[in-house]
Parts: structure tokens; C-alpha cells; sequence
């Protein structure tokens, strides 16, 4: 694991792996692509994820640049530890370089979040996906949409096992907890009403790494402040990025905070009236709890959450438009039917590790 989305996934897997007793060791190995205490530190806390047994404090660079490194600090700690499977998850920098390094020694690589396809080859997660996917000896997808796209690239089906959603394992465990920090959030926060705010998160490169691009979106969220109050934790990229262009104030319409931890970012979603973002994982949180998503971006590699979700997705040039009729519509009301998005995923990813054939 190395990156924010990592932690949430793999937590239900290290729990489900720990029982299945002391036949079973594990080493946790944190790459350190996110380094901030509040990009890693409070997730640990947060999630009661253990303390890493190897950080391999690779932090920022180019894509080439942090890949090498991870692979680099990777391989000596494979190598000692010689493990019958490394466990990757999603598909970040980290995921691919810890894939490609254990493939090349012979060790067995299992995928968690396997199968998801954007078909948009211009964002540098789908080259990480498609990469850890045909090296993976085990891949461990979370909808069936995904086993769909698998097979059309030839995977063996006897690769692919359908386990479902972790990341929603660790939502159903935390959403109490998430749900008692509520009062003391809300009156931090200026005194946000439930069902009264939208919540905001952006830093894919494609929104914020060309200025006019995220000069725009900015705009667009400024004046869709007038309509309702908007909560906008920035992601580190992201501030870098608004920095750069001279941080034009807009906290005068935008109440823009550090980015949150897990509980709280939970707690914040889990009542807005409605959350604007251009992560993936968002969109299935939210088409989990039934709170409307508005996804910046022109496509998904989660189309479940569409066909049954409550995500509209809205290219920059829509995003206005797509906000304020968004807004105007009613919140949907009960929960889609979603198989195996049921708090048992990381048990089911323990189950296929252990009932897979030893040997590539
Ligand atoms: C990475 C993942 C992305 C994921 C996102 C969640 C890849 C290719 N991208 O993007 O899929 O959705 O994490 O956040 O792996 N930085 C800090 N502190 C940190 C980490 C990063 O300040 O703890 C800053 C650095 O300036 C860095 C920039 O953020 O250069 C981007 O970080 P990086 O890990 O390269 O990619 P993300 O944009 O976070």
C-alpha cells in the first residue's frame, strides 16, 4: 500500500487474513508515495490499521521516477521475505510497482480491485490497471462488470474471482463511528446542517494540472456557492496547483480546509446534500449511502456506480449546468442493490488466497 485510497481497502484484508490465525503471517509494507500526516498517519489511526512493518519512504516524483523507486525499495524486502503471495490493491503508482516487482521474482501477485476499466488511457490509473491486471496471478474484482472486461482482454477465467467491495467493508465497520462525530464536525465546520451542504474534492491531473481547466472549475464552484454552502477539503496537489496560479481567494465563497481523516470525511458525506468530486472512490461511498455524487470527468471506470448509483458524471464544460440540476432533483431514497458490496469482501479475498492452486 502506498496511497490515501490504499488504506481503506487493504485494512479489510489484513483483518480477514489475521483470522485466519497464525498460519497465516503477514507483512505490512507502506511504500510511502503519501507521506503527510494527513494524506497517511491519521488513516492508520482512523482505520486501526497496525503500524507498517516496512515503510519504504519512497515519497513524490515523476510517474517513472516514484515507480523506480518503489520497485527498487520493494525487491530487497521481497526478497527477504520471500511471501507466497504480495497483496496489491486499486491502482496507484505503488500497486503497479509492487505487482511488477514480485511477478519478475517469481512470487504470486494478487489484485485486489481487479477488472475496472476506464478506457481513458490518457489517466495514468487505467496504464497501473490494465498492467497490474496481466501480471496478476489472482485478481479479485469488485463488480461483475469488471469480470466482463477481463475476459474481453483474454484473462483466464480461472484468474479471476468475483469477491466484491472492500473498500466498503471498512465504510459499514466505520459508519457508526463516522456518525458520532457528527455534532462536534458540523459545529467546526460553521454550523452545517445535515442535508444542507455540498462537499467537494478534486485533484485528478486532468482537472487541476491545467490551469484554465481548474481556473474554470473553481468558477464554476464559486458561483454554485451562492446556492448552497460548499465544504472543499484540498487535496495536496490540488493546493500546489492553486498556489501556483497566484491562490486567487476564494475562501470568501468556498470553505476550504486540509483534507480530512478517514472518520471525519466519512461523517461529511455521509450527510451532505451532495458531493462533487473527480475520485473513484467516492462514487461508490456514495452510491452506497444513497447521497447524489456529481463526478468531474468525462468518464468512469465504475459504471455500477451510474447504473445504480446515484453518480451523474459531468464533464468540466456540463459541470454548472450538471450542479445546479442536480441540486433541483429529489435525493434518491433507499439503497441499490449492489452483490457482494456487503461488509464481507476482505473475507472473501482471505478465502481465494488460501483456496488458490500453489504455484504459477
Ligand atoms: C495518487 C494516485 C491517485 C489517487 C490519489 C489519491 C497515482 C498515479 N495516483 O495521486 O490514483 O487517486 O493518489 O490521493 O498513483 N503530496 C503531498 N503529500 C503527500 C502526497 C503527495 O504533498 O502525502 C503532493 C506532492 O506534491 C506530490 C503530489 O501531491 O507531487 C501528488 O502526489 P502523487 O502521489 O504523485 O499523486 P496523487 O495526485 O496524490
Amino acid at each position: 500500500m502506498g496511497a490515501r485510497p490504499n488504506f481503506m481497502k487493504i485494512a479489510p484484508v489484513i483483518d480477514a487474513l489475521s483470522g485466519l490465525g497464525e498460519d497465516v503471517g503477514q507483512t505490512l509494507v507502506h511504500t510511502g508515495q503519501h507521506y503527510d500526516e494527513e494524506m497517511s498517519q491519521v488513516f492508520f489511526r482512523d482505520l486501526g490499521l497496525r503500524s507498517p512493518d516496512v515503510n519504504l519512504e519512497v515519497g513524490s516524483g515523476s510517474h517513472a521516477a516514484q515507480t523506480a523507486a518503489v520497485m527498487s525499495a520493494c525487491e530487497p524486502v521481497f526478497e527477504r521475505e520471500r511471501p507466497d503471495w504480495v497483496v496489491v490493491v486499486g491502482d496507484v503508482n505503488s500497486t503497479l510497482a509492487g505487482a511488477l516487482t514480485a511477478s519478475k521474482m517469481g512470487i504470486r501477485v494478487a489484485h485486489v480491485e481487479a477488472g475496472l476499466r476506464s478506457f481513458d488511457r490518457t489517466m495514468p490509473e487505467e496504464h497501473n490497471r490494465i498492467v497490474t491486471d496481466h501480471l496478476a496471478d489472482l485478481l479479485l474484482t469488485p463488480s461483475r462488470d469488471a469480470d466482463v472486461n477481463l475476459s474481453r482482454e483474454g484473462i483466464a477465467p480461472e484468474r479471476i474471482r468475483f469477491v466484491g467491495n472492500v473498500m466498503i467493508d471498512t465504510l459499514v465497520r466505520l459508519l457508526p463511528a463516522a456518525a458520532a462525530l457528527w455534532p462536534g464536525l458540523s459545529d467546526r465546520l460553521g454550523g452545517l446542517e445535515r442535508g444542507g451542504y455540498a462537499l467537494v474534492t478534486l485533484h485528478r491531473p486532468s482537472n487541476v494540472d491545467r490551469p484554465e481547466s481548474l481556473k474554470a472549475i473553481m468558477a464554476d464552484l464559486a458561483f454554485f456557492a451562492e446556492s448552497i454552502p460548499v465544504i472543499f477539503p484540498v487535496h495536496p496537489r490540488t493546493r500546489g496547483r492553486l498556489e501556483a496560479q497566484g491562490g486567487s481567494d476564494l475562501s470568501k465563497y468556498l470553505e476550504m480546509v486540509e483534507p480530512l481523516g478517514y472518520l471525519d470525511f466519512l461523517s461529511l458525506q455521509s450527510n451532505a446534500r451532495l458531493v462533487v468530486t473527480d475520485s473513484g472512490g467516492l462514487q461508490e461511498e456514495t452510491t452506497f449511502m444513497g447521497v447524489p455524487c456529481v463526478t468531474v470527468r468525462e468518464n468512469t471506470e465504475r459504471p455500477i456506480t451510474i447504473e445504480q448509483g446515484t453518480n451523474t458524471l459531468a464533464p468540466p464544460s456540463r459541470l454548472r449546468k450538471t450542479l445546479h440540476s442536480a441540486l433541483s432533483e429529489a435525493v434518491p431514497s433507499g439503497q441499490p442493490e449492489l452483490e457482494f458490496w456487503d461488509g464481507q469482501a476482505g473475507k472473501r479475498v482471505a478465502r481465494a488466497l488460501t483456496e488458490a492452486p500453489r504455484g504459477r
